[in-house]
């Protein structure tokens, strides 16, 4: 049977050196993540990273994180303080980004970082990427692999839905084990959560022992995912609906409305970890079915049902 996925490739040996090879071309790949599948280049080449942002229709004055294997690698780009150490011994690698401070003969492109004096960094647990990053000379800009404002992709087919063979090679790791993005973390500062994510503002706070700002004011640009649709399967999307409804999708949670077949589950035992890993699958799955409508049930705001509704909210926005 003729493949028609030609560039969707399981790992093994031979394609992390392909992988390797592509990369140190300043080209650009699709890899997994822990959290969500994302498009990686060079951060140190301005053509890798002008790619990144033309396939993805980014805007420029959208920053990329930058993903590094280890601290010290990272160590001749930015300054590190004594938060990000405290962080990084507790939670890296893992799924965590830190907004932290450039030093002046940084190496990456400025563009990667919307010509910003901060840049975000993450160390990504997921083992392939963490291969080949072990393995490069630079530090890889990887942002989610969707077109800009979409859905982020948490297997392999969903970045054959974006781009299709517009990308050389995408890495398919399985899916993703978290399947929302990592939490945002400005550390320039007043320690502040620009965007939630798994890693709560609790644990944060724990370890650091002081109190975590989280960002509620958009009124401010500091992580444009905070101002405008974002995460969107580009459909109207009604929150905190608990009725049922008819023509249209409903988005649930916990074991409710049972033999209605347009209830999409997020989870069954009303677990949020659960939840998150099914968000983005369900919203791939009812644009497929074309419906026109969504209603979401209401999700408990606390622990990662928090990041849950910081997507659930960017995701109803039309614009
Ligand atoms: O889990 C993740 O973080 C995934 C995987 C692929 O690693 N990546 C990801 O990248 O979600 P992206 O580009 O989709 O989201 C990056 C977020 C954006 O909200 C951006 O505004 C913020 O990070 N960001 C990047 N650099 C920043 C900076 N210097 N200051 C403030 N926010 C920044
Ligand atoms: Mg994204």
């Amino acid at each position: 049977m003729k493949n028609i996925y030609p560039n969707i490739f399981k790992f093994n040996k031979k394609v992390l050196k392909y992988a390797f090879n592509i990369l140190n071309l300043n080209q650009i790949i699709a890899v997994p993540t822990e959290t969500v599948y994302g498009l990686a280049g060079s951060a140190y080449s301005k053509n890798a990273v002008k790619k990144i942002y033309n396939i993805k229709k980014r805007p420029k004055k959208n920053p990329l994180i930058i993903h590094y294997y280890n601290l010290k690698s990272a160590d001749r780009d930015i300054y590190i303080n004594d938060d990000l150490k405290k962080i990084y011994k507790k939670l890296c690698p893992g799924p965590i980004t830190f907004v932290v401070k450039r030093k002046k003969n940084s190496r990456i492109v400025r563009p990667a970082s919307a010509n910003l004096d901060t840049v975000a960094i993450r160390f990504p647990k997921n083992t392939i990427i963490r291969k080949l990053l072990k393995k490069l000379n630079f530090p890889l800009a990887i942002p989610s692999a969707n077109k800009s404002s979409g859905i982020s992709p948490i297997c392999a087919l969903d970045v054959y839905d974006e781009f299709k063979k517009n990308v050389k090679m995408i890495i398919d790791g399985g899916s993703a084990r978290i399947g929302i993005e990592s939490t945002v973390i400005d550390l320039t500062g007043k320690s502040q959560i620009l965007r939630p994510g798994i890693i709560s503002e609790k644990k944060i706070s724990t370890i650091l022992k002081k109190k975590i700002l989280i960002l509620k004011s958009i009124k401010k640009i500091k992580s444009p995912g905070q101002i405008k649709k974002h995460y969107s399967p580009g459909i109207p999307m009604v929150l905190n609906y608990n009725k049922k409804v008819k023509n249209a999708a409903h988005i649930v949670f916990g074991n409710k409305f049972k033999n209605y077949n347009n209830a999409f589950q997020l989870s069954k035992k009303a677990n949020l970890e659960e939840a998150a890993k099914n968000l983005y699958k369900i919203f791939r799955k009812i644009k497929k079915l074309n419906y026109k409508k969504i209603y979401v049930s209401t999700i408990p705001n606390k622990g990662i049902g928090v990041a849950l509704n910081d997507r659930l909210k960017h995701a109803s926005y039309l614009k």
